[in-house]
């Protein structure tokens, strides 16, 4: 499998843009099995990729299956979490894992995790990999 980010610090140069019509393009003109990963707490990719009515159900329920999901297990130290449930989105031909508000909260964990990753310490480790362990178990997308 092979993963693709799209990363600028300057904000509003078309990140989200390319990524919604990359993975899109390459879902529906080149037939590859494409999952999105929003990890940005503004959202943008996840309301560019489902409808209005959609968005307002998935945060209107504090339990729908967001990038919160996964990483909120492993700030309460109980580890990666057991499953990951994609939703589809037909209309771009991809599978989308939303992203989540509540991501910006996490940001102080991922940075002293990653902190004490460097020092060898097992909890920091187990952070820093949190999105390649993530990928590791994405093996039936392309
Ligand atoms: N190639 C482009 N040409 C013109 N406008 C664009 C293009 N790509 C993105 N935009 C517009 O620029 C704005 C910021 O794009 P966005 O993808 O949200 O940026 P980012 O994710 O980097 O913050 C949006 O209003 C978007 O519609
Ligand atoms: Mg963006």
């Amino acid at each position: 499998m092979q993963s693709i980010a799209f990363f600028n610090n300057k904000g509003g140069v078309g990140k989200t843009t390319l990524l919604c019509n990359v993975a899109a393009y390459l879902a529906l003109e080149r037939k590859k099995k494409v999952l999105v990963v929003d990890a940005d707490p503004q959202c943008n990719a996840t309301q560019l990729l489902l409808d209005d009515w959609d968005v307002y159900e998935l945060y209107e329920d504090s339990k729908s299956f967001t990038v919160h999901s996964i990483i909120h297990p492993l700030s309460i130290g109980k580890g990666y979490a057991d499953s990951i449930k994609p939703q589809k989105v037909l209309d771009y031909g991809v599978d989308l894992i939303p992203g989540d508000p509540r991501l910006a909260l996490k940001e102080d964990l991922l940075s002293k995790d990653w902190q004490d990753a460097i020092g060898g310490e097992i909890r920091g480790l187990r952070t820093s990999f949190l999105f390649s362990e993530l990928l590791e178990r994405c093996g039936k997308y392309d």
